[in-house]
């Protein structure tokens, strides 16, 4: 969480590191703020609320400078106010910091005790108040920075700026993830290379515990024991890497409609479907494989969750799925001869990222299923499966979820041909119903005029539940999730078989339930419990195919219908129902559907 940007440039730099600040508004949007240097002298402005705000400040306080550090923030210690917002500033020195220093209690206190005080209720005030410390007793700000990196315990992603210094920005990373970027005769640093992507194509990605002095005349890295560094320049590809709402009024909007186009790409690159054959990287090998750990957070851990039923099913591989904050506190026995499989997003999510660590070494092969291919568990696994659902914006997940479905199913599929759980006909025919997912999900997307009607009266409720049974429980969970993050009505998702055991009590006719019943083998025993409910006045939105509408519709509030699906894969086609209702709830309630309140997208602090 919270975006950093540092430019060492040619140019005016206020407006350059405001465009990357843009870029970057995902990771946190309680706060922004930009420091430069000018004719030697650090200046700084800070507005409260989205980056739209420092603009219009900008407009009317311009902020000159041809260096300059920028921040945009997810509060984590003290409230969305100014003084708490980056940079922060203790005489010659200002800091943009992502993560959580832990000892800044002992560091605030020691500097109190010599007489320094504090303007904010941040932890991030300690360093550049510890540096400017070092400074004022002689050290040079290479030495004061080096000096206070070495007193910092935590997570943090660090970015210095110093009075009389417009040629040196000091980068660190230990915990949270940092990019340097290289210019003809200009520098960056960000928090990703996407928020340098319009800079420059170059960069070099920090290792944990690294630090950097960056000059306009290039980078000197130095490693956690403070020894030269040297970390390779990468080239982004600058395609991969465009942020642009084509025309849909909102990212999530764009990022549903684009999922039978990524879909197909991900089962494109683990799938030949003109041979109807698995083409998973080398190294994916199940053979000698017992058991399986899968560890995400939020909506992923809901993809993890759908992936139990596949594994389980179509390779007999027993699976245990983990919430990863709780896994890696935990600290359970692994098994030499399991596979442990992160997956995320982001690939930079903290908890998800400290589970990997925990895992390597314990377990035969570390495995990260990720959107970004560069990111720090990708750099950090075994084997790598990037899921290719291109750049998500929109803080709610959408394609980034049936992108990890797909490939989660792909990679069962892989195991059940290693165990010899199915024959080579078996997969292809399997194979072909993947392949007609992009299709369905098309027809689903099309549903979204009828859904927003649906959506109208359900954006009148305080509560709403989500059931489903098997492979759709989890899509329960998401469902109740994606409606409660961005529209924030409450919302629980529930087995369906596990209602009567004490939530059924919740139920009356101001609660709409969501009951995802495609008619397969559980189809009768979901509909029991959808009929338990309509006793009990509750108002049910069944979401269902023709078939099952037709059997069950009778008495329920409104009906949705799906386009027939083979059912091991529902899931990934109901999930698309499950975000158009959130979003179009959120449309009607008028909330920030991309922005929602207290949110960010990449979770970098425990
Ligand atoms: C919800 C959502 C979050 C993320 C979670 C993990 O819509 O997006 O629950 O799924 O924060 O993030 P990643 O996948 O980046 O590890």
């Amino acid at each position: 969480m919270c975006g950093i940007v540092g430019v060492l440039g040619n140019h005016e730099v206020a407006p350059i590191i405001l465009e990357a600040l843009k870029r970057l508004e995902y990771r946190g949007y309680d706060s922004a703020g930009i420091a430069t240097v000018r004719d030697g002298r650090l200046d700084r402005r800070r507005a409260v609320g989205k980056l739209a705000n420092l603009s219009d400040l900008l407009v009317h306080e311009p902020l000159a400078g041809r260096a300059g550090i920028g921040h945009t923030r997810w509060a984590t210690h003290g409230g969305p106010t100014v003084k708490n917002a980056h940079p922060h500033r203790v005489g010659p020195v200002a800091v943009v910091h992502n993560g959580i220093i832990e000892n800044f209690r002992e560091l605030h206190d020691e500097l109190s005790a010599i007489g320094l005080t504090f303007d904010s209720e941040t932890d991030t005030e300690t360093v550049a108040a510890l540096t400017a410390h070092h400074l004022t007793s002689g050290l040079s700000p290479r030495e004061a920075a080096a000096k206070t990196l070495g007193r910092l315990q935590g997570a943090f992603a660090l970015l210095f700026l110093f009075d009389g210094e417009p040629d040196l920005m000091i980068a660190a990373r230990k915990g949270s993830p940092l990019a340097i970027g290289h210019g003809d005769g200009e520098m960056f640093v960000g928090s990703d290379a996407i928020a340098l992507a319009p800079m420059t194509d170059r960069v070099t990605y920090l290792e944990e515990g690294d630090y950097a002095f960056v000059t306009r005349a290039g980078v000197e890295i130095f490693d956690a024991a403070g020894r030269r560094a040297n970390r390779a320049l990468t080239r982004i590809q600058i395609e991969a890497t465009r942020i642009e709402k084509a025309g849909y009024k909102h990212f999530m909007a764009k990022e549903i409609a684009e999922q039978p186009v990524v879909v197909a790409e991900a089962i494109s690159h683990y799938a030949s479907l003109q041979d109807r054959r698995l083409t998973l990287p080398d190294g994916v090998d199940f053979t000698n494989v017992d058991r399986l750990v899968l560890v995400a957070c939020g909506t992923a851990s809901y993809a993890c969750q759908v992936a139990k039923y596949w594994f389980e099913q179509f390779a007999g591989l027993p699976v245990d799925v983990d919430i990863a904050s709780e896994f890696r506190y935990r600290e359970p026995p692994l098994s030499p001869t399991s596979w442990a499989v992160f997956v995320s997003q982001s690939g930079e999510t903290a908890d998800t990222l400290a589970a990997l660590r925990y895992a390597a070494e314990k377990v035969a092969k570390v495995v990260s299923v990720v959107n970004v291919a560069s990111s720090s568990m990708a750099r950090e696994s075994d084997l790598v499966l990037p899921i290719h659902a291109g750049v998500e914006v929109g803080v709610a997940s959408t394609k980034a979820f049936t992108c990890q479905l797909t490939v989660l199913a792909l990679l069962a599929l892989k195991a059940a041909e290693d165990k010899g759980r199915m024959t080579p006909d078996q997969i292809a025919a399997q194979l072909d119903a993947l392949a007609a997912l992009p299709g369905l999900m098309s027809h689903a997307e099309r549903l979204g005029p009828r859904i927003a009607e649906i959506a109208a009266s359900l954006a009148e409720a305080q509560d709403v539940l989500f059931l489903g049974r098997g492979p759709m429980f989890p899509i329960a969970l998401e469902g109740a999730l994606k409606l409660k993050e961005i529209s924030y009505i409450h919302a629980e998702g529930y087995a369906s078989g596990e209602l009567k055991h004490g939530p059924i009590a919740l139920i009356d006719a101001h609660v709409p339930v969501v009951v995802f019943a495609p008619h397969d083998g559980l189809f009768d025993k979901t509909i029991s419990n959808m009929q338990e409910v309509m006793a009990r006045q509750g108002r049910v939105l069944l979401v269902s195919d023709a078939k099952g509408v037709a059997e069950a519709g009778a008495g329920t509030w409104t009906t949705l219908t799906l386009p027939e699906v083979a059912p091991q894969f529902a899931p990934i086609l109901h999930a698309v129902p499950a975000q158009l209702l959130a979003y179009h709830t959120a449309i009607a309630k008028g909330t920030d559907v991309d922005q929602p309140r207290n949110l960010a997208k990449s979770v970098t602090v425990e």
